[in-house]
């Protein structure tokens, strides 16, 4: 077995051996969606730093722990906090939770993010639910040897948003009244917000959005054969967009602002899945 195999069953079994059942279904919550993991139901919790071979989340606001739990009755399993290549770590290191998610059988993934908005119909404190991306990284979490029992060497990524779950949250979000947009996320290294040239060209590129994660998580997932769906909190208009500057403290703002709209696309979109 690879090592790095090895590490992912290994961190697996630690986490089997502290929850009854593992759910098919996992979510990822980036920034904004911190007010999801308080109101699950009767929750185990794991710390990121009692699982082997994990990396603890570096970024103020962001926690660090597994969750095993429900949503309105609905068994999940919850990544509260995520791991960034911003924080120097490498994109097999920020993707290894979704390699054991995989190793434990979840087999659907919700990611969330904070993102800004590149689209100028787009306002702040609005939805994206993500029907493609762009890696714009210059990293790819599935370079080196592949391991075959992981998923294929070239790895299609024609359809990586699941058609059926995209309509599904799009009903939900049109019943409930909450706007969702459904555009394209282009994912930059960061730290540094982009400059104002820099979100031109994602706009000219065909971009709707920029963030600065999501990207190396969707495409593990999808190489280990996940149903997978994405939807970013636009928490500002992206840099050079409106006369202001941009920071981190203006993006916590606005997603504690939207946080129970969040919540609630989120449950039910959980519900159906
Ligand atoms: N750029 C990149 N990442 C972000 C932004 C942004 O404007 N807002 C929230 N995350």
């Amino acid at each position: 077995m690879q090592e790095y195999k090895r590490q992912i069953v290994e961190a697996a079994n630690a986490i089997r051996a502290r929850v009854d059942s593992i759910p098919d279904t996992a979510l990822v919550l980036g920034s904004g969606s911190g007010g999801f993991a308080a109101q699950m139901e009767s929750a185990v919790r794991i710390p990121y730093s009692e699982v082997p071979h994990m990396r603890v989340s570096t970024v103020k606001g962001h926690d660090g722990a597994f969750l095993f739990g429900a949503v309105r009755g609905r068994p999940v399993m919850v990544m509260s906090g995520r791991l960034h290549m911003y924080e120097g770590y490498e994109p097999k290191e920020i993707t290894f939770p979704i390699r054991v998610m995989q190793e434990l059988g979840v087999r659907t993934l919700l990611l969330t993010n904070a993102a800004g908005g590149v689209n100028t119909g787009y306002h702040e404190g609005c939805f994206m639910m993500l029907c493609d991306h762009i890696n714009f990284t210059g990293r790819n979490p599935l370079i080196g040897p592949n391991d075959d029992s992981l998923g294929t060497r070239f790895p299609d990524m024609s359809c990586v948003y699941d058609p059926a779950l995209r309509d599904a949250a799009r009903a939900i979000a049109l019943e409930k009244g909450i706007p969702l947009f459904e555009g394209v996320y282009m994912q930059f290294y960061g730290p540094s917000f982009e400059t104002p040239a820099e979100i031109r060209m994602a706009r000219a590129m065909g971009a709707d959005a920029v963030g600065m994660s999501t990207v190396p998580e969707v495409v593990v997932a999808r190489h280990g054969g996940m149903r997978v769906l994405g939807v970013s909190c636009i928490t500002n208009m992206a840099a050079g967009i409106l006369d202001q500057p941009l920071n981190h403290a203006e993006v916590t703002e606005t997603a504690n602002r939207v946080k129970g709209q969040f919540r609630a696309l989120l449950d039910a979109v959980v519900e159906k899945m």
